[in-house]
């Protein structure tokens, strides 16, 4: 299992995303998830999964400490006392005391950054999780809340496939020793179909997924947590880290950011950096 370390944590570089999977089917992955080795779980309030989760990690049967568990605070819960109250919840769902990283899922302009990074903070001083981070945040915010923060911050979750420029973001992340978490890491199928992927999927031998998520870890600092709902293909894309794309692979692969293809934009998301 390769790790990344970051702000004094050490981050297993393949997660399993978990946004849409639910109930048994949620479970199930999970623990075959486990099962194949991974050791990273993402999950959050607000994909109202956690409680199987918690069970898909039960049923795994393998120590508590050896996994790698992420949540989330939806953005109108991260005042002080609602986030207390979030955590909370999401602990007494997955049926767990702690947490290894505590995200705030989105910036909310509506309450003070000096509140939220405080209230993350007291999260970690009372031990309801290992460690704390922020997920889409741009780089001025970035700056603000590491500022603000006592404990280090430990990564951005934040979108990137091939399809986005986030050189950048990546830049801005490794100089403050924070990990780049890649979320939609496959674009959602979308960039799978490039005729860079291809070329170097038959190069290796390896399908085009295999050869996205080995792109995203290649690069020093970038964590990736791929979802599925096939048991095939959980392993599938795990299986990345006995090949090596070459620097022209990685180039060509990287000549996608042109597309500039955003998914998750929404009213309420910031005003994502311009370069
Ligand atoms: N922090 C945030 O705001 C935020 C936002 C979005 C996502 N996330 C996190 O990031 C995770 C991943 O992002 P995502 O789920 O949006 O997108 P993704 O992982 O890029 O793509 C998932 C899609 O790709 C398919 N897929 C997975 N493995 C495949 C393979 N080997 N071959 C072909 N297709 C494959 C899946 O279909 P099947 O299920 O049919 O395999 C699914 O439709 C989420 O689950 C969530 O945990 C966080």
């Amino acid at each position: 299992m390769h790790l990344l370390k970051a702000g004094g944590a050490e981050i297993p570089a393949i997660g399993l995303g978990s946004f849409g999977l639910k109930d048994g089917l949620c479970s199930s992955i999970v623990t075959r998830a486990i099962e194949i080795g991974y050791r990273h779980v993402d999950t959050a309030a607000m994909y109202y999964n956690e409680a199987a989760i918690g069970d898909g990690i039960r049923a795994a049967s393998v120590p508590r400490d050896s996994i790698f568990l992420t949540t989330k605070v939806w953005p109108t819960e991260i005042g002080a006392s609602a986030m207390t109250q979030s955590t909370q919840a999401s602990l007494k769902r997955l049926g767990l005391d702690y947490v290894d990283l505590l995200l705030i899922h989105w910036p909310n302009p509506d309450i003070d950054l000096a509140e939220s990074i405080g209230a993350l903070n007291r999260m970690r001083q009372h031990g309801l999780t290992r460690h704390i981070g922020v997920s889409n945040f741009t780089r001025p915010l970035l700056k603000q809340a590491r500022a603000l923060s006592e404990a280090p911050l430990i990564c951005n979750q934040i979108e990137y496939h091939p399809q986005l420029d986030q050189s950048r973001m990546l830049e801005h992340l490794r100089a403050d020793d924070m990990a780049f978490v890649s979320y939609c890491p496959l674009g959602r199928g979308e960039t799978m179909k490039s005729a860079a992927v291809r070329l170097a999927a038959e190069a290796h031998g390896r399908t085009p997924a295999q050869i996205i998520l080995r792109w995203h870890v290649q690069q020093p600092g970038v964590a990736a947590i791929p979802r599925t709902s096939n048991p095939a293909r959980l392993e599938e894309n795990f299986d990345i880290f006995d090949f090596e794309l070459s620097q022209d692979e990685m180039a060509a692969i990287s000549t996608m950011r042109s597309a500039g293809r955003r998914i998750c934009d929404f009213e309420f998301s910031p005003a994502w950096d311009q370069d």
